[in-house]
């Protein structure tokens, strides 16, 4: 079946139905465990997704409110994206990044700067969000020749080892504690006016800590909105303070903009709705809707610490600055701008909030946050929102839960129609009334969105 993208949910047998369940157990036999969540049912496997539309095996369409974690703003397979990687990949399919490099990334180089705020200016290309995360933490060290970071109470910066470092959640870290570095202060995110003082004088604390401190702050790092932590947008005065106390000598501003850059919020990058321009800008999902490519985009005085290649650059990777993702990226970038997806952001952004404050209005959520094409509406207790979304998929909607699973993130792709859109938000607020105890979920987990019927 080939789809529009703008299909509305189409089921035509079970979730998972029986093709999912079978693929479901050949993957068992042959993927390590912990990777594909199997429990409480199987997930639906998907064969196609165009726009906002996705197919699975067993010929279920559905629509989506993830836009595949964040990544598809022009839509899953948009046709330009589609058609610049056909283009580039029977020509130039891989570089030698730091030895022979692809013309195509000086272009993409390029183009990261033109939309970049400030002077930022010149980026470091990287495989990952987690990957581009390193690479900024590096600069700062290179930098500043301090190895400590603040980071905050339930930000997200990726799995690796030294994104997992500033990464907060105790989930993801436990198991491998031992080897992360100790030298990172978390500092609790400020969700509220009030809470503005006491997290910036915690910052300034610890930066001040310097003379004694075994690991003097060389960077905060920093999510514009916290995004897998529950899509809480901070008092407006907290970047620019973050940027006040960040000096861009002995400590550089990093703002991990992997989740809310590249137009989700409905500009360039959430950093600029208060004109923060920070040292180091990270960018991942969204850059290029589809294939795997990042970025760390600093002024050149941020990046100065880093000493001229004579041969054997001391940051690369085989994939480094891939032409076919180059390709996939500079088509996004083209797509958001000449398609107008920022502003369109904001206006499919302006219905879903209009849609969570009548859902506040009737006590059926406790709050909404978020810009654009993410937001969050916080529905209940820790994985209540994990239930919802199980049953949301038995109804044709694909959508996640962040937060302590307590929080909808509503982050569609930013051409999702409103005529698709409008019957996925009644599908969730036909479910907001009756939401079960969810006592008995992980609240960790996306997990129960894979439809289990027993959820
Ligand atoms: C804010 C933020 N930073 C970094 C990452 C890690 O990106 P990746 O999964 O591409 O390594 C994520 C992923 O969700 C993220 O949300």
């Amino acid at each position: 079946m080939i789809l529009s993208g703008a299909e509305l949910p189409r089921l035509v047998a079970g979730i998972p139905g029986p093709a999912s369940r079978a693929l479901a157990t050949r993957l068992a036999a042959h993927e390590s465990p912990n990777i594909t969540c199997q429990q409480p049912a199987p997930p639906i496997f998907w064969v196609a997704a165009k726009g906002a539309a996705v197919l699975d095996v067993d010929g279920n369409v559905y629509v989506d409110l993830t836009a595949g974690f964040g990544v598809a703003h022009a839509g899953h397979a948009n046709p330009a994206v589609a058609a610049a990687i056909a283009a580039q990949a029977p020509i130039l399919a891989h570089g030698l990044g730091d030895v022979f490099p692809p013309e195509i990334k000086v272009r993409l180089l390029e183009r990261l700067a033109a939309i970049a705020p400030g002077d930022l200016q010149v980026s470091i290309l990287a495989n990952s969000g987690a990957e581009a995360v390193e690479a900024a933490l590096k600069t700062a060290v290179l930098r500043t020749g301090r190895h400590g970071v603040i980071a905050f109470e339930g930000g997200y910066h990726g799995l690796t080892f030294g994104a997992l470092a500033v990464t907060h959640r105790p989930h993801f870290r436990e198991p491998f504690e031992a080897q992360l570095f100790p030298g990172v202060r978390f500092v609790p995110y400020p969700a509220a006016t009030e809470d503005l003082d006491s997290v910036l004088a915690m910052v300034a604390h610890e930066l001040a800590d310097a003379e004694t401190s075994p690991w003097p702050v060389g960077a905060v790092l920093v999510e514009p909105i916290l995004g897998r932590g529950g899509l809480v947008e901070p008092p407006a005065a907290f970047l620019p303070a973050l940027r006040g106390l960040c000096d861009g000598e002995r400590t550089l501003l990093i703002c991990d903009e992997v989740y809310t850059g590249c137009g989700r919020t409905g500009r360039w990058f959430a950093c600029e709705e208060t004109d923060t321009t920070p040292d180091l800008l990270v960018l991942g999902k969204a850059l290029s809707g589809s294939l795997p490519i990042a970025a760390v985009i600093g002024t050149p005085s941020a990046l100065s610490g880093w000493p001229p290649s004579t041969g054997e650059a001391i940051h690369t990777s085989t994939f480094l600055g891939n032409p076919v993702a180059c390709a996939a990226a500079l088509a996004q970038l083209e797509e958001i701008e000449a398609g107008g997806l920022l502003a369109r952001a904001r206006d499919i952004g302006d219905l879903i909030a209009s849609r969570a404050r009548r859902w506040q209005e009737r006590g059926l959520i406790r709050e909404r946050s978020g810009r654009g094409v993410l937001q969050g509406v916080r529905v209940g207790s820790p994985g209540a929102g994990t239930v919802l979304c199980a049953a949301a998929l038995r109804q044709g909607v694909i959508v996640l839960a962040e937060g302590a699973g307590d929080v909808l993130a509503l982050t569609p792709p930013a051409v999702i129609t409103p005529a698709q859109l409008g019957p996925a938000l009644d599908v969730i607020e036909g479910l907001l009334p009756g939401l079960p105890d969810a006592g008995g979920s992980d609240p960790t987990s996306h997990c129960a969105s894979n439809g289990a019927d027993t959820a």
